[in-house]
């Protein structure tokens, strides 16, 4: 072949390829704005983006609380947080479901799941919509969960978050007030009738307040439908999370227990609060920088022992207000 020839060849082979790459980016360039439209709901890209999502359970009726956390430490929110009431509308009287939508054009702030209907036994379900919902919705790093008699220093919770990051941002953080030695009601209104792994539940932080980051979330988003339903939505979560390579960080900090420990100073969670306890606490900070306007001691916490099997992982001790 003759040196013309061979150049002639390559020439056309050129030519015929790029042919081929203009008509495949028109072709694409067709397709793909619909693609991209399409997906656009599901993309990272078009969520609301927060570090911290706060969700707080709440009933219907309870718009005095509410009301009282807005005026207190919600106050104290910045555009790198935002804070969702979670309630359950259907079944509700159409005085009640008026008055919750004169609170959210006030607000903006309920996030209303009309085909669930709220419910004392229903909180694991609630939990269940919520995470799903906010893997869905919005785009964040971590999320508490917390409830409606909750009160919680945010300035805290956001330092420790975004800068010990060696402690706070493994992959997958669940850091509360843990409880290994619970043992399974058979009676009363907390009676369980689904569980039936072993004579205690697994290890679960308290549900007054935890955090998840937010891998947690995706994992509980995906999966909880195929998940057992226990009655206490935290003791559930210790179970739907247990087998997940995770960080259980347990804090002395949040006052979780089934009445509060008192007022510390040091305190970041304080669940069991009334509306009073709440605004005392926000006016106290204000003025003098601490939490408690004295500190007080109901009785002692414990420091969680992850070396010991979780029947004796909670000893109470003087050292721990
Ligand atoms: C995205 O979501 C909004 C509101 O949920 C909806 O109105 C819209 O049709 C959706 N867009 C697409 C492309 O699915
Ligand atoms: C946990 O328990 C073990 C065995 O009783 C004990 O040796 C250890 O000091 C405990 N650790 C903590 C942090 O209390």
């Amino acid at each position: 072949m003759s040196l013309k020839r061979q150049l002639k060849a390559i020439l056309k082979n050129w030519v015929f390829r790029l042919t081929i790459t203009v008509v495949i980016i028109m072709a694409l360039a067709t397709i793909l704005p619909e693609k991209v439209k399409k997906m656009e709901n599901n993309s990272v890209e078009t969520k609301e983006h927060v570090f911290l999502l706060i969700l707080i359970m709440t009933g219907p009726k309870n718009s005095d609380r509410r009301q009282a956390m807005r005026e207190t430490w919600l106050q104290n929110t910045n555009e790198d947080v935002k804070h969702y009431f979670v309630i359950g509308t259907n079944g509700l009287t159409s005085e009640i479901h008026n008055e919750l939508s004169n609170e959210q054009k006030l607000y903006q702030d309920l996030l209303l799941f009309g085909q669930f209907e709220d419910g004392y036994a229903k909180l694991t379900e609630k939990l269940g919509l919520m995470l799903e919902w906010a893997h869905e919705i919005m785009k964040f790093k971590f999320m508490l969960k917390v409830d409606d008699d909750t009160f919680v220093r945010l300035d805290r919770i956001l330092d420790d978050l975004k800068n010990d990051v060696d402690k706070y941002q493994p992959q997958y953080l669940y850091w509360g007030y843990f409880y290994g030695r619970s043992h399974v009601k058979q009676s009363g209104p907390w009676k369980e009738v689904n569980w039936k792994l072993c004579d205690y539940y697994l290890p679960y932080a308290r549900g007054g307040g935890y955090v998840l980051s937010y891998n947690i979330v995706q994992y509980i988003a995906k999966n909880w439908r195929l998940f057992e339903q226990y009655l206490s939505e935290d003791v559930t979560l210790g179970a739907w999370v247990a087998p997940l390579k995770l960080t259980r960080l347990h804090d002395i900090r949040f006052d979780t227990e089934y009445k509060t420990r008192g007022c510390k100073n040091s305190f970041i969670v304080c669940h069991k609060q009334s509306i009073r306890d709440m605004k005392e606490k926000h006016r106290s900070l204000k003025e003098t920088g601490n939490l408690c306007e004295k500190e007080t001691n109901i009785f002692y916490g414990y420091n969680y022992n992850w070396s010991v099997p979780p029947s004796k992982c909670c000893l109470r001790s003087q050292s721990i207000p």
